[in-house]
């Protein structure tokens, strides 16, 4: 796991890099999942399989980019499940961006995901890396060095909603939970990025971000292996709540590698809302 983990922080630096002097425009192709992608997605890419390759404990990769798995190690024990470059939208207007790993036993699913990591490409870069506790690790650019910052954890409740999807295509019950936490002086944060709007609400210590079934996605659009699975473990070992409206997410299996689902991450109190609204719906 140490090596998988070091392999992530070389990419890590790596794409940092390309992200500051690459070409920042569209590719002309289209991932699995039918977004456009931009250039840097695919060299993010190819810098982390890259990094994978060397990795002996490595069995097999899966990217957000790519359609199948790629074989790597035969007697490797962990899979990965990676987003390169997360929020690849908002390169172009200067936001912040970020790569999501999810590392897997024996198969990817919700139950068998045993560590997480991702990277912020923000006004620093920043790695949190989650196991038996969640770790904050900030990139010194000098020394091309992580280095250690604090252990994150949850609190009961918090202050902030990133309320995801196109609110036209919300369910009448979705909206008027979201409209309550604002009419109960909850404030707004959505960047259209996952990674630093959850990486908010994480160093904040608590608040809501949703991205909803609605009427256009009905199963949402966040990927269950490359961002829903590795943030659901993330925010449960930092002792907040990851479902899907009704159920725990890492209870969740797949049908297909690029499956998405509804999805809501959070502290404690603002997920027991979630639950009471998402108690009368069907599933
Ligand atoms: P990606 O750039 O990897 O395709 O993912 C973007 C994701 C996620 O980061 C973000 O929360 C969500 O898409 C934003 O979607 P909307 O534009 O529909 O809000
Ligand atoms: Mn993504
Ligand atoms: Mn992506």
């Amino acid at each position: 796991m140490t090596d998988i983990m070091n392999a992530i922080k070389s990419a890590a630096i790596k794409i940092n890099k390309a992200i500051k002097t690459e070409d920042t425009s569209k590719a002309e192709s289209e991932n699995s999942s039918g977004d456009v992608q931009v250039k840097l997605d695919i060299i993010s890419d190819e810098i982390i399989e890259n990094e994978f390759k060397k990795v002996s404990a490595i069995k097999e990769i899966v990217s957000e980019e790519k359609e199948d798995v790629t074989p790597m190690h035969e007697n490797g024990d962990y899979l990965i499940a990676y987003d390169p470059l997360d929020g690849s939208s908002l390169i172009d207007v200067n936001l912040s961006v970020g790569s999501i790993f999810g590392i897997y036993k024996d198969e990817y699913s919700g139950p068998t995901i045993v560590a997480a990591a991702y990277v912020v490409y923000g006004p620093r870069v920043e790695l949190v890396i989650a196991r038996d506790v969640v770790e904050l690790y900030r990139l010194d650019e000098e020394k091309n060095e992580f280095i250690f910052q604090k252990e994150l954890s949850l609190g009961e409740k918090g202050k902030i909603v990133g309320p995801g999807g196109t609110q036209k295509e919300w369910y009448s019950y979705h909206k008027e939970m979201i409209d309550k936490f604002f009419a109960d002086g909850y404030r707004l944060r959505y960047s259209g990025g996952m990674v630093p709007d959850l990486h908010q609400i994480l160093l904040k210590g608590g608040g809501l971000f949703a991205y909803p079934g609605a009427n256009d996605k009905p199963k949402g659009k966040l990927r269950k292996l490359f961002e829903v699975f590795p943030f659901a473990y993330v925010y449960n070992r930092a002792g907040g709540l990851a479902i899907d409206g009704k159920d725990d997410l890492l209870e969740l299996g797949i049908d297909h590698i690029h499956d998405t689902t509804p999805c809501f991450f959070g502290s404690d109190y603002e997920i027991k809302r979630v639950l009471k609204t998402y108690a009368k719906v069907e599933k």
